[in-house]
């Protein structure tokens, strides 16, 4: 299989990964449950994931939070600073892992909207919007849909700026481009695991610019146990129940990969296939490629083929052995924005593990698929 679904998930992982992955299911219980040598070896891995998430990330350890997925450290940083009602001001290329918990807030939402590739216009709408009184900003780093790169590093600092809060989500972005709570100033930072740090799914990492941060679950901790409230202190408030150690295990491992490669050479990488897919694809009689210009874009990239549903176009492809995602990739409110919405995208998203020849392959299935449209 030709894999260009890294957006979702990256498959192809560094062979450590797994290794880890299974070393830990019959090695690790859980940090903090025992001073045998299996809770100290959870507790030793642990530790050094947070600390190399906090190397990469310009965080300190202990606000590093294991969360399940990047939805999940969404939910909890959204829920500890909008209240019923709110107000939220987000891009308007946010995923439904935005949305959702906002709308189920009943919060009143702004969106910051501009043309796809357009960062100024996407500051502009920012600036226009974040006014005081504003509950959070919430910014994608990078659209899961167009790999549209956001200026978070404006955004961030027109947020210190009117001391209004805000939360980005690195879901496309970690692993690729730089990122840093400390430099950017910001309150939360929630990433997944799975995707460009090329751990495990069922992994997730929120970076926690608060102490009082609300916690979604609530239950052991292994610490302060004689307290009937969770612990006012971090990591331990936002992790309540048996970790996922498996999955972190697998996750150093996958961290490891990308502080080995460096993120410049993977985000080149990447680049250069976005390149060569967009400038092939472009020649396919009846396609619509969404791509821009240099800095502006990662390793994502959408397209449409005139008279073909795009998820007759993804069907077609698997059926030829290529994986990509076809629709509305969870984001419906980032496809109106673009003016996409009717018909969705094909989506082609590459990880490190690609190559250009994959790319030959794509564009070539897809010239197929458009010479044989009725
Ligand atoms: N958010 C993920 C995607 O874009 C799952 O496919």
């Amino acid at each position: 299989m030709i894999y260009l679904d890294s957006a979702a998930t990256t498959l192809q992982k560094p062979p450590q990964v797994a290794r880890a992955c299974a070393w830990a299911v019959s090695s690790l219980s859980t940090p903090g449950r025992g001073s045998h040598p299996a809770a100290a070896r959870a507790a030793r891995t642990a530790y050094r994931c947070r600390a190399l998430v906090g190397e990469l990330f310009g965080c300190p350890a202990e606000r590093v939070i294991f969360t399940f997925n990047a939805t999940h450290g969404l939910n909890i940083a959204i829920k500890s600073l909008v209240p019923p009602g709110g107000r939220a001001v987000i891009s308007g290329y946010e995923h439904n892992a935005v949305t959702r918990p906002l709308h189920g807030l009943g919060a009143r939402i702004a969106v910051a909207e501009a043309p796809l590739f357009d960062r100024s216009a996407m500051l502009r709408s920012f600036e226009r919007l974040v006014v005081p009184g504003t509950d959070a900003v919430i910014c994608t780093h990078v659209s899961n849909v167009f790999g549209f790169a956001l200026p978070v590093e404006e955004i961030a600092a027109l947020c210190r700026w009117r001391g209004v809060p805000f939360i980005v989500d690195a879901s496309q972005s970690a692993g690729v481009l730089p990122l840093s709570l400390e430099e950017l100033g910001a309150t939360f930072i929630a990433m997944p695991g799975h995707k460009g740090l090329y751990g495990p799914q069922g992994t997730g990492l929120l970076l926690c610019g608060r102490e009082d941060a609300v916690p979604l679950l609530e239950g052991g901790t292994g610490s302060a146990s004689a307290q009937p409230m969770m612990p006012d202190f971090l990591p331990d408030r936002l992790e309540a129940g048996t970790h996922n150690m498996t999955g972190v295990a697998g996750l150093l491992e996958g961290l490891r990969f990308v502080q080995r490669t460096g993120l410049r050479r993977i985000r080149e990488h990447e680049a250069k296939l976005t390149a060569a897919a967009a400038a092939r694809l472009r020649r396919v009689p009846g396609a619509q490629v969404f791509s821009g210009p240099l800095g502006s874009q990662t390793g994502v990239l959408s397209f449409r083929l005139a008279g073909l549903e795009c998820e007759a176009v993804g069907e077609a492809l698997a059926q030829r052995g290529i994986a990509v995602r076809a629709g509305l990739h969870c984001a419906p409110l980032a496809h109106r924005t673009a003016g996409t919405f009717e018909t969705g995208t094909v989506r082609v998203s590459f990880s490190a593990f690609n190559h250009l020849r994959e790319v030959e392959a794509l564009t070539a299935a897809v010239a197929g698929l458009a010479s044989r449209r009725g």
